[in-house]
């Protein structure tokens, strides 16, 4: 399948060698492709440059957020949460309907330093705003309740025995996007209904900064026990 996976932080990286590992075809979307294969200092995470990252993963591809946005059948949506709807205008989300846009955002305000807080809570949520901006997508949240490392390799943690919520209004979307997972190694698949459950899943990140404070590692996830 075609992927588009629009960012190049942790996310974007890990999902895209989740991918290409698994046998898709992958581009990354970035804002400027010269300006990030440049870059040679370590972003402020820390994480080693794109070009260092880059010429480990020779078989996904680099490209404009336009160009991810073309390529992909399916596109990922792993950009810095303020951003994420004005990235899925540039990807051309508003012409290319029915497309299934895997949102793995979260809607973090780090204007008060840390932790960070959320712009969007409550009654209403980052991904529903992106479903509203693009009516004819098929939105699915995914993969934003837990650290990067884990999302397409969930056996580094209790040999994969751990859960993972989704919800979306589009049940055949929902469906793809749980085999998907399910190719990936996740055994449980939460499939929470509608696009309106994306109001807790983003907000169990402020669960999610106890948790890793608690344990002092990114590397938790819950276990739903039925
Ligand atoms: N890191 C994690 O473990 C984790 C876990 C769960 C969910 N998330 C969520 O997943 C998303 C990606 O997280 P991340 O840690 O990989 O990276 P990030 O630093 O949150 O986002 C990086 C991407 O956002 C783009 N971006 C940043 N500012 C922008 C702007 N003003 N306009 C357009 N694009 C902009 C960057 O574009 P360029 O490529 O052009 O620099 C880059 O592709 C975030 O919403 C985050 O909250 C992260």
């Amino acid at each position: 399948m075609k992927v588009g996976i629009l960012g190049t932080g942790n996310v974007g990286r890990t999902l895209a060698e989740g991918f290409a590992r698994e046998g898709h075809d992958v581009v990354v979307g970035t804002r400027d492709v010269d300006a990030l294969m440049s870059r040679t200092e370590p972003d402020p995470m820390g994480n080693p440059p794109f070009s260092a990252w880059r010429s480990e993963h020779e078989d996904v591809a680099v490209g404009t957020f336009a160009e991810a946005g073309a390529h992909g059948e399916v596109l990922v949506n792993a950009t810095l949460g303020s951003a994420s709807i004005d990235v899925l205008r540039e990807a051309g989300l508003a012409d290319a309907p029915d497309r299934i846009v895997i949102d793995a955002s979260n809607a973090l305000d780090h204007s008060g330093g840390f932790p960070p807080s959320l712009f969007v809570v409550n009654t209403d949520s980052l991904a529903e705003r992106i479903q509203r901006e693009f009516p004819d997508a098929r939105v699915v949240k995914a993969w934003n309740t837990m650290t990067a490392s884990l999302m397409t390799n969930p056996g580094l943690l209790a040999g994969g025995d751990h859960s993972i919520p989704i919800c979306g209004n589009d049940d055949d979307a929902r469906r793809q996007v749980a085999d998907l997972l399910r190719s990936f190694g996740w055994h449980d698949v939460v499939d929470l209904g509608d696009l309106t459950a994306a109001r807790g899943m983003e907000a169990y990140l402020l669960f999610w900064l106890g948790l890793y404070g608690a344990t002092g590692s990114p590397l938790v996830n819950t276990k739903i026990v039925r």
